[in-house]
């Protein structure tokens, strides 16, 4: 079912505070108080909240039709089926993929461990002979970037380990962009695999999908995206954007814990080794082997996370009825808000772009002679919720010179006094700890 969200007058080319102070009606936990303060929250970018439809289309699937799918001929099964195929289809259009390019996971780090774990598969002795394309050996190079969050550097840290490939990065330079003419030194024959974020979770940065992509393709490399900063927050076309695979976590777009997705073109998908196996992704079974069904199927052994798809979908439509170009519109501008603002108060030092530059609508900083974490403290104390710490990229933490950072990340129910506040807040961290 598509519930149309409440706030829907009028399609304006971005939100505007009216317009989200309608939203925020439809996310009841941003009504209450935190530490006697109205809660602000701008925390999206580690988790975001749902909206009511979102709740109520996880509620309803348990009320109405709880039930395992692709295995019972019973009433509730074959509706339980219906429904969350059609969340993949959904969720599928969202990105651009077609329905069977699209494998749920439970997060976006699940996604990608599912990616390496497939090439070490592929690598492995007795691997099927369509699984040549992704096996890898010493003299194969992985590259990633300096900006990666861990789930997309550890799983390829492992598979170079494991097999004996060499794992590259290309560097970030001091305004937070990535170093190109660095990456079209290393990208090259040997490049097997390209991996790396759309946009930043701790600069902001937005990638030049285009640039990167046609390194790779020039070097005959696989492109895998992590869209889970962008997903959430601007228009993505994973076919337009030409990438072989993309990662997204729904709890980062309006959607519960427990659900992600995994994009493959599909016929890298039916040629790739499963990552876990059992039941639901087989054909035929015998005593000693077992033939795999086609992606999707092929890659979701087990029961499903069934209600946690048909919220994701939910909250796919939510964002598609508010409209993407417009929630990227609002976020940039409460993004160069932030930037603007932190830059404009004394000991700050805001990573990544400078004001006036794109990035997605989050901004990390560093305050000096305060600790991240009593920051963090000290803005909870008038009830804005921040992250702190390294945002899960220590190795980005390193090359900026700091073990830890404060992040702001706004999303469509955050207005301009949201901001405000925050900036105000920040203003009085570093004369409360007298540093
Ligand atoms: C850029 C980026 N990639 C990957 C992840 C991992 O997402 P999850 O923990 O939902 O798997 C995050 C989460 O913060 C992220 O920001």
């Amino acid at each position: 079912m598509v519930v149309t969200p409440a706030h829907l007058s009028r399609a304006a080319a971005t939100l505007g505070n009216d317009e989200v102070r309608r939203i925020r009606n439809d996310f009841p936990i941003l009504h209450q108080s935190v530490n006697g303060k109205p809660l602000i929250y701008l925390d999206s970018g580690a988790t975001s909240q749902n909206p009511l439809s979102v709740l109520e289309a996880e509620q309803e699937f348990y009320e109405q039709r709880n039930s395992a799918v692709h295995r019972g001929a019973h009433h509730l099964a074959v509706e339980a089926t219906e429904v969350f195929e059609s969340a993949r289809e959904t969720v599928a259009a969202f990105i651009g993929a077609g329905w069977d390019e699209l494998i749920w996971t439970s997060n976006a780090t699940e996604g990608l461990n599912l990616l390496s774990y497939a090439f070490l598969n592929a690598s492995l002795p007795g691997a099927a002979p369509e699984a040549a394309r992704f096996a890898l050996a010493p003299g194969d190079e992985l590259v990633v970037t300096e900006m990666e969050h861990h789930a997309n550097l550890i799983p390829w840290q492992q598979l170079a380990e494991r097999t004996g490939a060499t794992l590259k990065f290309i560097p970030v330079d001091d305004d937070g962009a990535l170093d190109l003419e660095a990456a079209a030194r290393i990208i090259g024959s040997r490049t097997r695999v390209l991996a790396f974020t759309h946009a930043s979770n701790v600069l902001g940065t937005i990638n030049p999908v285009d640039r990167l992509v046609a390194l790779a393709r020039a070097a005959g490399a696989l492109v895998v995206l992590d869209a889970c900063q962008s997903a959430p927050h601007l228009p993505l076309d994973v076919k337009a954007l030409d990438v072989d695979f993309a990662v997204f976590s729904g709890h980062k777009m309006l959607a519960p814990t427990g659900i992600g997705g995994l994009y493959g073109r599909s016929e890298l998908l039916n040629a790739m080794p499963p990552f876990l196996t059992g039941g639901s992704m087989i054909t035929t079974v015998t005593m000693e082997r077992a033939a795999f069904l086609p992606s999707p199927q092929r890659f979701e052994a087990g029961t499903q996370r069934i209600s946690q798809a048909i919220a994701l979908a939910a909250a796919a439509n939510y964002l598609s009825e508010t409209g993407l170009s417009r929630i990227h519109g609002w976020e940039a501008e409460l993004g160069q808000r932030l930037v603007q603002g932190l830059e404009s108060i004394p000991g700050i030092r805001v990573l990544g772009p400078a004001a006036g530059q794109d990035r997605i609508g989050l901004a990390a900083f560093d305050v000096a002679g305060v600790h991240a974490h009593d920051v963090g403290q000290f803005l909870d104390s008038r009830g804005i919720a921040v992250r702190v710490g390294h945002h899960c990229a220590q190795p980005l933490h390193r090359r900026l010179g700091l073990t830890a950072s404060t992040r702001a990340s706004t999303y469509l129910y955050n207005t301009t006094d949201d901001v405000d506040a925050f900036l105000n807040a920040v203003a009085d961290v570093r004369a409360y700890f007298q540093a």
